[in-house]
């Protein structure tokens, strides 16, 4: 076989195992090996270990459930591209993820890698019982109270509780006690008006212990956070 052959035939065999390759996506160990140390220092506090989201430490720091990466039939819905995606750029392209994206911390080729790797953690748990992204993102879209709830658990929640009670995990440390925002007797009194001047702190008091949110992110949220908040007394126990 002279030069000339030996070439053509090494590219047509990298051709065919390309194409092999984009048909049946055996995952690469070392691709998977260093997605995995990636995973577990930037990931694992709020997705846990086996990506199933539960036992992570800092799950609950989101407030919004961290969803399940290891389920199978969730999971086979998005392709790589779309959980690149994700990953990189979070709610800036997926606002029903409440998730910031990676992107300016973890380069290309290490997403590529950590998402090689989550695929791996996929393992079947029967059929999807629940919505599919799809569903999700239209959800998202068409009603306010969907959002103001993943709203109130994200921003608010840490503090006044995930029923509004007043108990959320942060609450024990601040010095001043969130208020009980979900009661009968605080949520129906809570007009636009009230809550904005309250989160962005233009007549807050000087002991507060409130964060001031940037208006810019949190106006556009709150109607639906209100229309949220609204809700909260149907069910409401401070037990
Ligand atoms: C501070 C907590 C936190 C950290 C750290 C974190 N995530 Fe997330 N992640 C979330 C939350 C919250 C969501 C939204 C979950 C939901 O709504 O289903 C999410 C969603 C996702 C989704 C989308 C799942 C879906 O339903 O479409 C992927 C994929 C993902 N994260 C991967 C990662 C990877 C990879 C890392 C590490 C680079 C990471 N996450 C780090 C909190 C976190
Ligand atoms: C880090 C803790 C924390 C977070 C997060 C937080 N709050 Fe508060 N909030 C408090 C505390 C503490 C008080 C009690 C008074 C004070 O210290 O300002 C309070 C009081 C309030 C009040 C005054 C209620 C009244 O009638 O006196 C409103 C309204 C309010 N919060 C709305 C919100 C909304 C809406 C969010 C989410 C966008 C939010 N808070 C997020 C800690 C928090």
């Amino acid at each position: 076989m002279n030069r000339c052959s030996k070439a053509t035939l090494a590219i047509i065999s990298l051709f065919i195992s390309s194409s092999i390759y984009a048909q049946t996506p055996a995952p690469n160990p070392m691709l998977v090996e260093a997605g995995k140390r990636l995973f577990n220092s930037f990931c694992i506090y709020c997705h846990g270990i086996d990506g199933s989201g539960t036992n992570a430490p800092a799950a609950d720091l989101s407030g919004v459930p961290t969803g399940d990466l290891s389920n199978k039939a969730y999971m086979s819905l998005l392709t790589d591209e779309e959980i690149i995606n994700r990953v990189a750029y979070g709610e800036e392209m997926y606002p029903y993820l409440q998730m910031p994206g990676w992107r300016s911390n973890l380069n290309s080729e290490k997403i590529i890698a950590i998402v090689a790797y989550v695929r791996t953690l996929a393992i079947d748990q029967g059929p999807l019982n629940g919505p599919t992204p799809a569903e999700r993102l239209e959800r998202f879209k068409n009603n306010p109270l969907e959002r103001g709830r993943i709203y109130f658990l994200r921003y608010c929640s840490g503090c006044h509780g995930k029923k509004g009670d007043g108990k959320g995990w942060m609450a024990a440390k601040a010095l001043s006690k969130p208020v009980a925002i979900g009661s009968p007797k605080i949520a129906p009194t809570l007009t636009f008006d009230k809550v904005k001047s309250y989160v962005t702190n233009i007549n807050r008091w000087d002991k507060s212990y409130m964060p001031v949110f940037s208006e810019e992110e949190i106006l556009p949220k709150l109607p639906d956070i209100i229309a949220y908040i609204k809700t909260l007394p149907e069910q409401y126990s401070d037990k």
